[in-house]
């Protein structure tokens, strides 16, 4: 099961993190994997990990905010691979910041990375899924937009509006042959949460409050990529699955 050979998988956000550890398990599960991220050279040393371990890699440095930019890459990994089978939709952006005193013009760079870009690119990449009469589409949500936190009203709108997107186009591409869903991770250690590492206070606060009293780890969410882009995940579509060692579903 989870064969993905002859299949190719982009995962935007993928230099590091929780990006990283997906397309290394797609590509030792078969697939051919796409790298993205901003910077070519950050990209090329991912990628020569990766290939050390016998994944096929290439590289697509873009700004996910710039969709011009990320379109023209998507269309030269379709002109060099023939197709694109798997999209992880997974690199974000964040600001923290009271809401009273947010920026509107941050609040519009936010929902416009996590939100109108995610639209754009996947809806691109969507069209030649269409075509092909095959995809997986899967986005990286958060459980920020399950749970109200402080400080990050324009993350939360976004990776909220992602959750019920995800339910519409399921509902519009199902008869395509394509499935859509969602990872809403809980407290992953990665860069994005390198300042909460050796915070006493949340670390005492995530002891309580998550079952399973630990942060997860990248290949936490990398294994459940792989079940949503493996052919044999095809009746789950429309689905927002929260990794997250019980913090969203538990009262604790
Ligand atoms: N870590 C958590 O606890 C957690 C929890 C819930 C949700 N998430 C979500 O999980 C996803 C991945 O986060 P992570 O924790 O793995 O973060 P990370 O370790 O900071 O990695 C972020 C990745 O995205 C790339 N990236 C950043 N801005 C980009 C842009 N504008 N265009 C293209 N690539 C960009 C980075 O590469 P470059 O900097 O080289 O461009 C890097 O590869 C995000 O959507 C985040 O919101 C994370």
């Amino acid at each position: 099961m989870f064969d993905l050979s002859g299949q190719v998988a982009l995962v935007t956000g993928s230099s590091r993190g929780i990006g990283y550890a997906a397309a290394r398990a797609l590509g030792l599960q078969g697939a051919t994997v796409v790298l993205n991220g901003r910077s070519a050279n950050t990209l090329d040393a991912a990628a020569a990990a990766l290939q050390e371990e016998g994944v096929k890699v290439q590289i697509a440095p873009f700004d996910i905010l710039d969709i011009d930019q990320s379109i023209a890459a998507v269309d030269a990994v379709r002109d060099s691979l023939g197709k694109i089978d798997i999209l992880f939709s997974n690199a974000g952006i964040q600001h923290r910041e009271p809401l009273l005193s947010f920026p509107q013009q941050e609040f519009e760079r936010i929902i416009s990375g996590n939100l109108t870009a995610q639209w754009a690119l996947g809806r691109h990449i969507a069209v030649g899924m269409a075509k092909q009469g095959y995809g997986r589409i899967i986005f990286t949500g958060s459980i920020t937009a399950i749970r109200g936190k402080p400080q990050i009203t324009a993350y939360t709108a976004a990776k909220a509006a992602l959750h019920g997107m995800v339910r519409q186009w399921a509902a519009e591409l199902s008869e395509a042959g394509i499935t859509v869903n969602a990872i809403a991770p809980g407290y992953v250690a990665t860069e994005l949460t390198r300042n909460l590492w050796g915070d006493e206070a949340f670390n005492t606060w995530l002891q309580e409050r998550v079952p399973q009293k630990k942060w997860g780890e990248p290949d936490d969410i990398a294994s459940a990529v792989v079940f949503m882009a493996a052919r044999e995940s095809r009746f789950v579509t429309g689905q927002v699955l929260a990794v997250d060692g019980g913090l969203s579903s538990c009262m604790m």
